[in-house]
Parts: structure tokens; sequence; C-alpha cells
């Protein structure tokens, strides 16, 4: 296991436990799909933004397999794939992403040749904010699921702080306010839970639809792990319907990181596959706005 139930994603064990799986995964993945390497036409990874030792496993398992097969290689931006894998799966065309994982948390849409950022978390991401009030409550690891079971036993809102700052958000003094109210004893758990979900939707719904609204585009997809929360799933359902606007939300398979996104992705940026394979890195600090779009 690559997390601990107090202290979340350790860098050097899930680098470990990347290792160990990378191998069974690719095995997996051909018999599922029923195809040899020899079938394959080019290997697609993501190069970032990540941890860099989690990434330099899974760039040397597809240089690995890329020499072997004598393929091209593909780097790819992880945010980019998640738009591009809901426009691939949903019948959205131009649309803003709200994308909330654990490490990330963009509202994301394509404007002059770049997918740019039009807000995001000025600290930590929404995943992570959540997973560490989770711990705090002695719910452990991953604690989005936990909390959304919580948060349906309660409808007893508590008054949290709401920190939009222009198109960014921001939860590191909602965490802090969250763990002096539960260490208080004054609260029940459920409505915790139940209050910081209306708020941080809240604060994420606000944030794409004024992201809609400058950009004129008139559809919503979801990315990400946290957009498996049915709440937040709704709220962006009522949102849309009350501008007249679309939303989708690509299956749950495909909202969480998967393998799909990354392959989409890499078949998209046909200009990039090279054979020069030394000449591939990985890019841990990428920003979604690095990215030259050639492929839209
Ligand atoms: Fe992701």
């Amino acid at each position: 296991m690559y997390v601990s139930e107090k202290e979340g994603i350790h860098p050097s064990k899930a680098r470990e436990h990347h290792n160990a799986v990378k191998d069974v995964i690719v095995r997996k993945a051909l018999k599922a799909a029923k195809l040899k390497l020899s079938d394959i036409g080019i290997i697609s990874f993501s190069q970032g933004p990540g941890l860099p030792p989690c990434l330099l496993v899974g760039m040397g398992k597809a240089k690995e397999l890329a020499k072997k097969a004598r393929i091209p290689l593909v780097g790819v931006n992880h945010c980019i794939s998640h738009l591009e894998i809901a426009r691939k799966l949903t019948k959205a065309k131009d649309p803003v992403l709200l994308y909330t994982s654990g490490a990330n948390t963009q509202i994301i849409a394509y404007e002059g040749g770049k997918y740019r950022i039009f807000g995001e978390t000025l600290d930590q991401g929404v995943g992570n904010f959540i997973d560490a009030f989770a711990r705090h409550m002695g719910l452990g690891f991953p604690g989005g699921p936990k909390i959304e079971q919580l948060a349906l036993k309660s409808r007893n809102y508590i008054e949290l702080p709401y920190v939009v700052k222009g198109m960014d958000v921001s939860f590191s003094g909602l965490l802090t306010n969250l763990k002096q109210k539960l260490d208080s004893g004054r609260y029940r758990q459920e409505d915790l839970a139940y209050s910081l979900q209306e708020t941080i939707f809240a604060m994420l719904v606000e944030v794409a639809e004024r992201a809609m609204a400058h950009t004129d585009k008139k559809e919503l997809v979801l990315g990400g792990g946290v957009a498996c929360n049915a709440r937040l799933q709704e709220m962006c359902r009522i949102m849309c319907r009350e501008r007249r606007a679309k939303f989708f939300a690509p299956e749950r398979q495909f909202l969480v990181d998967n393998g799909l996104m990354i392959a989409w992705q890499g078949i998209l940026q046909k200009k990039h596959w090279t054979k020069d394979y030394d000449a591939v890195d990985i890019k841990p600090y990428q920003r979604t706005d690095d990215v030259d779009v050639d492929w839209r």
C-alpha cells in the first residue's frame, strides 16, 4: 500500500508501489484488450504534473515498452488528459472543465491556443483537504466517500469560512476551522461533513460558473476523483440548468485517473510522437497552460 491511514500518500512508498505493480498492470491491460505488445502502435505516458518519483516509474516503463516494440513514445499532460477524455466520451465540444482531485483543483478551458486555468486552489487540492479532515475525524484514507456518506445523515448547516478570492479558492483556513470545531466537541460529525460539502462545492461551482460566463462557454464537464461525489454533480447540474448550459460527467472509471485518458491524449498529440527516447523526460511542474494545444 502506498498510503498510510495517518499521512496519506508517501512519495517513496508510492514509487515502490508503482514499481511493484507496473509489469502486472501492463500484462492485465493487454489481456483485457486481447492484444499483444506487437499490436500496439504508440506508447503514451503522463509526463506531469506529479510527484517525480512516481512519474519516473511511469516513464521508465513507457520507454522500456516503446524500445522493445520499436514504436513511438509521447509524454502528455495529466490535467489536459482529463479534459480531452471528457470531450471524447461525452457530447461536450468546447467545455469548461472542473477538475477536482486529491492533488489538483483547477477550472480549465480552451482559449487562444491553450488550455487556460481560469481558477485554481491557492493551497491544497480539494481531495487532499477532504482527506485531511477525514483523517482528523478518524475516518481513515481515502476520506472522500466516507465524508459523503456521513453528510447524507445531516441537513444541519453550520456556518464555515467561504473562501473564494477572485477566481481562486483556498482550503487551508477552512481546514483549521473545521478541526477546531470538531475538537471543541460541540458539533456532530455528520453536521460538519454536510457543511463541509455544501461550502466547498458551492465555492467550486461558483468559480466554474464564473469561468463559463467569462468565456461564454455553454458546457461544463467534470474530471478527477472528487467529481465522483453525487452532491457535487447535483450542484453542477443545477447551476448548468439555471444558465441553460449543458452538464456532462464521464462515468466513474473515466473521472478518476485512468490509463485511457493518457492513451487518448497521446493519440491526439501525433506531432510529438518520437523514437528519440532519450530526449523524452518527465515534467513534474508542468502547468496546464504551458502546453501548446496543436491538436485542436
Ligand atoms: Fe487526475
